[in-house]
């Protein structure tokens, strides 16, 4: 290969293709909407393209770059997702969005992204288009970084990236006369020969931007599908006498294009064996990796581990040392250092601070923050709560709008009643607090610290004096001899 001397790209415009219907999933959701991994298709694929600015500019010197992204079919969806990523800076680039109203084809659809295009390219300077299908969530930011170097080393003016598959299904083929490449055939459009042809067409293309413009122009919808084929414009260069290339790569997975919903079973068990796979190496124990499921976005610290059959979803993060038991299913929870969550634990949108133990068999619902060293045991639901450092709600309990202080003890069968049929009401329970087993408290309550509540209480009112001792339970009355009479037998 030769080397390129071109280490200044004065534009790098990506444009993602997001307007088709996706018919073939079958589905109301537009497909680059459909989750992978717990996430929109679509969110994984900004992700990447955005992995691989980053990889690429610490090679080039990138003057401009931007991402427009060419909605149609359920634009209204995609641009709210897009905007929820940015609110949340989810994505550092600005997306630009271009609407094709009909969907004509993938030719058609850049077309109209160049018609909205806010670069302005001069004269003599390298200005690239990048087109990326908004259905490959498998591209890694590797393989678009190098598919660019490749693309420039070879000075190359239109290139696709292709891959091989013994038998490449509903992929469009490449086209080579004695090596060299020459075009696209469409599957829809290929003769019985054309078809067992190894080498497809991946969906992502780069092209220098003047000869993509002067193409476009030229491809019409005289085919199968009567759509404006994007790969066309390969014919349309050659015949110009530019220089094209197909740049193979070596794993088919990473052009996985999802266009059904055994598409996106495939790739998304392929994703997840990825993430398993980068996990381990970067130090991570997992039993039985390929029953477990981490999504692309969570982030897990040094000796972390997970057992067999767990889910971590989200944005969730986990502090160096904890351990994750099996049977798990955690979105989006912040989750400290050498934290113990044992078998089978549900949590969402929660907090889990350093050395704290949850489970097994507990359920943490969103807004619980559960502070260091504090317990939870087994049946144990927590709802917009705050339990404090050293407390324990050992054994199945619900607490729900409450805060309960440090180094307190609440027994076997506590339950907030929190819930007055109209409204929600909020329990504070102080620090250094004893309930003892089966209470309850009816909410809005206070309890001031040190109060220690008598076993099968059910408190109505608020304790006031630090330390008092309270009970609120029948008393018990003991008859001698007086079971004869209840007992028939
Ligand atoms: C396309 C390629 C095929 C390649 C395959 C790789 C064409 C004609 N064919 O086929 O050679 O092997 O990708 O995965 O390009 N889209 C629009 N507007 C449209 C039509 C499509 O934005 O009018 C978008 C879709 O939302 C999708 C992407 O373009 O994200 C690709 O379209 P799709 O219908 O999936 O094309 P394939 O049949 O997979
Ligand atoms: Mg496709």
């Amino acid at each position: 290969m030769r080397l390129s001397t071109v280490k200044k790209i004065d534009s790098l415009e990506i444009v993602v293709l997001a307007a088709g219907k996706g018919t073939r999933m079958k589905s109301e959701v537009p497909k680059v909407l459909q989750p992978i991994c717990g996430h929109p298709i679509l969110e994984i694929v900004l992700h990447s393209i955005e992995g691989g600015l980053q990889n690429l500019g610490r090679e080039f010197q990138i003057n401009k770059s931007t991402i427009n992204l060419v909605v149609g079919h359920g634009r209204d969806q995609v641009k709210a997702m897009v905007a929820g990523l940015e609110q949340n800076k989810r994505i550092c680039s600005t997306v630009n969005f271009s609407v094709q109203e009909q969907q004509l084809g993938t030719g058609h659809a850049v077309k109209v992204a160049l018609s909205n295009s806010i670069i302005y390219p001069k004269a003599g300077s390298v200005d690239l288009l990048m087109v990326v299908s908004g259905d490959l969530p498998l591209l890694t930011p590797d393989s678009l970084a190098q598919f660019v170097r490749a693309h420039l080393a070879m000075r190359s003016s239109a290139s696709l990236m292709s891959a091989r598959l013994t038998n490449a299904g509903a992929y469009g083929r490449v086209l080579r006369r004695g090596g060299t490449f020459y075009g696209v055939v469409e599957a829809k459009d290929a003769t019985a020969k054309q078809l067992s042809i190894q080498e497809f067409n991946g969906g992502v293309y780069v092209f220098d931007r003047a000869v993509l413009q002067d193409a476009l122009g030229k491809i019409d919808s005289k085919n199968a599908a009567k759509e404006f084929y994007l790969p066309d414009v390969f014919t349309v260069a050659m015949k110009k006498r530019k220089k094209i290339l197909a740049h193979c790569v070596d794993d088919p997975n990473i052009v996985e294009g999802v266009n059904t919903m055994v598409d996106l079973a495939n790739t998304e068990r392929e994703l997840y064996l990825r993430i398993a796979r980068q996990h381990m190496l970067n130090g991570v124990r997992l039993s039985y990796p390929e029953t477990i499921r981490i999504s692309p976005f969570v982030k897990l610290a040094d000796n972390v581990s997970i057992d067999a059959f767990s889910r971590v979803a989200g944005y969730t993060s986990v502090g160096a040392g904890s351990r994750i038991g099996s049977f798990c299913d955690l979105s989006q929870v912040e989750i400290g250092s050498c934290v113990d969550i044992r078998n089978s634990v549900v949590a969402q949108n929660s907090k889990i601070q350093d050395g704290a133990i949850v489970g097994p068999m507990a359920n943490l619902r969103p807004a619980t923050e559960i502070a260091s060293g504090a317990k939870i045991g087994n049946f144990v639901e927590l709802k917009k709560s705050v339990i404090g450092p050293r407390t324990n709600v050992s054994h199945l309990s619900y607490v729900g709008d409450a805060e309960i202080g440090s180094d307190s003890n609440v027994g076997c069968g506590f339950v907030t009643c929190n819930y007055d049929g109209n409204e929600k009401h909020r329990s504070i329970i102080g620090s250094r607090v004893f309930i003892g087993s089966d209470c309850q408290v009816v909410a809005p309550i206070e309890l001031a610290d040190g109060t220690y509540v008598a076993s099968g209480s059910t408190l109505t009112e608020s304790v006031e004096a630090k330390d008092s001792f309270v009970i609120a339970r029948e008393r018990q009355v003991t008859k001698p001899g007086y079971a004869k009479k209840y007992k028939r037998k």
